[in-house]
């Protein structure tokens, strides 16, 4: 299946930001410097300049190309795909509050699930960007499978993406930023893709919901893993038994993670000029016909205040804290 033709407005030269042009099957930049596209995915990932972050993105990227993350058995169609994105909750709301005709960018897809959701609506432009190629080669053959042409994906690194500045209208990075060496750093990156007034969602682990996984981290490496049923995720039976496996492994085997709270990503945004709009769990009241079952990402919340906030996530140890303890929150870039 062909590259999408809209990748060049998106796509830019990992090594300098300029343009890259299609030339057979290959990408390349002004100056002659050829990326291969191979099984449909340009290959644009270069080292992370400073070498202590290489370091870990090198070990990260071992991980991932090992553990493809989240698991696709069992999701065969894209039916299946919508039921599984509407029955979380997230999927649901962030397909409801992007444009039909907006650019979306996705870093950190993994094997891309969300990207090929999200590209179910034909009309929006849609790309995934990893640097596990094992994990990027399940998203595309989903995606050439269901002959999604408005979707794509790359392979590249965070802290030098291919992807030209200010380009997008989405940028979504869930549960990435917490396994790299530098997650402010990484947001600051991110944010230089979306276009002024375009949105930017980070999910990160939680530092107060990750209490109880982190204890019974501890307990697991001192018992081999036997008592795994602690875990809430290990005792669903809506959820197979690889897809466990890979959870657990992500979990509880990831070589490099990082905790944050609510307060830390908020002063990121005020550092760089973002506009609070939302939170998954909410952090300071719902807007008008908002319930938990219908959150309205886009729609600019009520922030609360640091006391609410560590309240809300000394809670969260037991709501979102038996399933990873991610949460979310919503900018605009101003
Ligand atoms: C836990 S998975 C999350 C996948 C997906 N976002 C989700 O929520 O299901 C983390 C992903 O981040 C990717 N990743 C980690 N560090 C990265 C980096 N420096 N550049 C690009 N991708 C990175 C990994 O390869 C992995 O696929």
């Amino acid at each position: 299946m062909p590259l999408p033709n809209f990748i060049t407005d998106y796509v830019a030269c990992p090594e300098t930001g300029s343009p890259l042009t299609q030339e057979r099957d290959d990408l390349v930049n002004e100056y002659g410097i050829r990326y291969r596209v191979i099984d449909g995915i340009p290959r644009l990932l270069i080292p992370t300049k400073s070498a202590e972050e290489e370091k870990v993105r090198g070990m990260m990227q071992k991980f991932y190309e090992g553990v493809t993350f989240p698991g696709y058995d069992g999701i065969d169609s894209p039916s299946v795909l919508m039921d599984k994105a509407t029955k979380s909750g997230f999927g649901r709301w962030l397909d409801e509050a992007i444009p039909p005709l907006a650019s979306v960018l996705e870093v950190g897809c993994g094997t891309g699930q969300m990207t090929n959701f999200l590209g179910l609506v034909s009309t929006r432009k849609v790309m995934g960007i990893d640097q596990s190629i094992s994990s990027l080669l399940l998203g595309q053959q989903f995606r050439e499978r269901f002959d999604l042409k408005n979707v794509s994906f790359v392979q590249g690194n965070i802290f030098t993406l291919p992807a030209k500045n200010s380009s997008v209208d989405v940028l979504i990075c869930s549960g990435v930023l917490h396994h790299t060496p530098d997650p402010e750093g990484g947001f600051k990156e991110l944010l230089k893709k979306v276009k002024k007034d375009g949105y930017i969602v980070i999910g990160l682990y939680n530092r107060y919901a990750r209490i109880p996984l982190g204890a019974r981290k501890c307990l697991f490496r001192c018992t081999g893993g036997t008592l795994r049923w602690l875990d809430a995720h290990m005792r669903r039976r809506d959820v197979d038994k690889s897809k466990k496996e890979i959870w657990f492994t992500d979990q509880y085997r990831n070589p490099h993670e990082s905790w944050h709270s609510v307060d830390e990503v908020l002063q990121w945004f005020t550092e760089c000029n973002v506009q609070f709009i939302s939170g998954v769990p909410e952090i300071g009241g719902r807007v008008k016909d908002e319930t938990p079952q219908k959150q309205k990402l886009f729609e600019r919340h009520p922030a609360g205040t640091p006391f609410q906030h560590v309240m809300k996530q000394l809670g969260w140890m037991f709501t979102i804290g038996r399933e990873g303890g991610l949460f979310v929150l919503v900018g605009r870039k101003k």
